[in-house]
């Protein structure tokens, strides 16, 4: 029996020291056989991203910073870029909240959802006091130029937060925003994709956790702007719960991928003494939809949490895992189908281009002389009292080391704002000059500037020169 046993334990020691040896390799098997061990790293193994809301004013606390490296793959700012943080002042823009936010974000390989370029609450004062087109036209500035700031870093826009009511009419909530006119939220939608072509563009709002009046009028909504080629790629569950999401909150996720676009957990925070339980049911819901592209905590631990005394997140006070925590980490690490890549929804369809034939050429009599120079090509968005433009510029057989661009706009029509050219003059006759990073154009390649104004741009049109 002694030398038994003593056998025995040497073999235990011997294998011991095995494991040790190969515990790297081991490790690795395992992660790849897909089991993570953080919340960023489980949800990137069906193409997911895990994010939390982050506070600028927290980047200093290094318990906090310590999580939000470790964990997550995905942040939003919490506050920092809200109409009141941005613009505080009528067209003077302040960025720095949401700069530290993104440069903490890019310089840690993270990714970051921009909340929210139009929202009802957290206007700044200026822009409460505004109704009527005035509104209309700073509403578009606003979304223009933070999207334009942002142009490139961001991976999706809630670009309206919260405009539909709350109980049993499906219809749009009464703002000030709402009263510039129904075609506020397609507007906002075409500024911020002419702004930024490469950001997905969601709509994002809260009570919507199943199928209800609320989730059905944005349903409709979204199924409208689909048919006619509102730019939207993404909706928005805040899912701020108590308690368990109602039964048919995955079909819910699932018929708005059904239409067409991506779904995102957008602010998920659930209180209640089964919070565990219902974290992993909302996570598995995710994980069934292909187009569930992933999930966002409203902040990284209970004291962090907007929703004080509740203690509905992940980590406790002390940055400690919660048992909820585990159980969204394991809901991960069970799988699910993989997110396919969506490209954003084109701004303006290109129109198919019908190949001539070519005729094989007799020998010529007379030379056609090839087209050099280039060609301006403008396509609109309008809503009453303000429009935005995108010109198109081709550069011809000869390729451009810069160009120039002359509007010719309607009486009526003045110019607010621009990107990606200068101009001179901002009504009738308005001549554009390339940036310095867009004046080099190959023979036949295009590129792109814009401008956005008050009054109507119809029949505005657009001639290019070389220079
Ligand atoms: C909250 C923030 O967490 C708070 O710090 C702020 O005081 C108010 O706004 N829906 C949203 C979020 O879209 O922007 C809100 O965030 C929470 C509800």
């Amino acid at each position: 029996m002694k030398t038994k046993a003593r056998s025995f334990s040497r073999a235990a020691a011997a294998s011991a020291f095995l494991a040790t040896s190969l515990g790297v390799s081991l490790v690795l098997a395992s992660s790849a056989a897909g089991a993570a061990s953080t919340l960023g790293a489980a949800a990137a193994q069906t193409g997911r991203y895990f994010g939390a809301a982050v506070a600028a004013g927290k980047l200093g606390d290094s318990t906090y910073v310590n999580i939000l490296n470790r964990e997550f793959s995905m942040i939003t700012p919490e506050n920092e870029m809200k109409w009141d943080a941005t613009e505080p002042n009528r067209g003077q823009f302040n960025y720095s909240g949401g700069d530290r936010i993104l440069n903490q974000a890019v310089s840690t390989g993270k990714r970051v959802r921009g909340h929210a370029l139009l929202w009802y609450q957290q206007e700044p004062g200026w822009a409460q006091r505004m109704e009527g087109s005035d509104l209309r036209a700073a509403m578009m500035n606003h979304v223009t130029t933070v999207a334009t700031h942002y142009k490139g870093k961001i991976y999706a826009w809630d670009v309206v937060n919260e405009a539909f009511a709350d109980g049993g009419s499906g219809g749009r909530r009464d703002s000030n925003l709402q009263r510039t006119g129904n075609d506020w939220i397609e507007a906002a939608f075409r500024a911020a994709r002419a702004a930024d072509p490469d950001a997905k563009l969601c709509y994002n709002d809260y009570n919507t956790d199943g199928v209800n009046a609320k989730s059905t009028g944005i349903y409709n909504m979204v199924r409208d702007f689909k048919s006619r080629g509102v730019p939207i790629d993404c909706v928005g569950f805040q899912s701020h719960l108590s308690g368990n999401p109602p039964g048919d909150y995955q079909a819910n996720l699932q018929r708005f991928a059904d239409l067409g676009v991506e779904v995102q957990i957008t602010e998920l925070d659930i209180s209640g003494s089964n919070q565990a339980g219902a974290y992993g049911t909302v996570t598995r819901a995710c994980m069934a939809v292909s187009r569930c592209a992933g999930l966002t905590t409203w902040g990284i631990r209970d004291t962090d949490s907007w929703r004080s005394g509740e203690n509905p997140l992940l980590f406790d006070g002390n940055g400690n895992k919660k048992a909820a925590y585990t159980s969204v980490l394991d809901a991960l690490n069970a799988g699910g189908p993989t997110v396919p890549t969506t490209p954003t929804t084109p701004t303006t369809p290109t129109t198919p281009t019908t190949p001539t034939t070519p005729t094989t050429p007799t020998t010529p009599t007379t030379t056609t002389p090839v087209p050099s120079g280039c060609s301006a090509s403008v396509s609109l968005n309008q809503w009453n009292g303000g429009f935005v433009a995108n010109v198109k510029v081709t550069a011809g057989s000869t390729g451009l080391t810069g160009w120039r661009v002359t509007t010719n706009l309607p009486s009526g029509a003045a110019v607010t704002n621009s990107w990606s050219a200068g101009n001179s003059g901002t009504t009738g006759s308005v001549t554009w000059t390339n940036v310095s990073y867009n004046g080099t154009v190959a023979a036949g390649q295009s590129t792109e500037f814009g401008f956005q104004g008050t009054g109507t741009a119809e029949g505005v049109t657009a001639s290019c020169a070389a220079s």
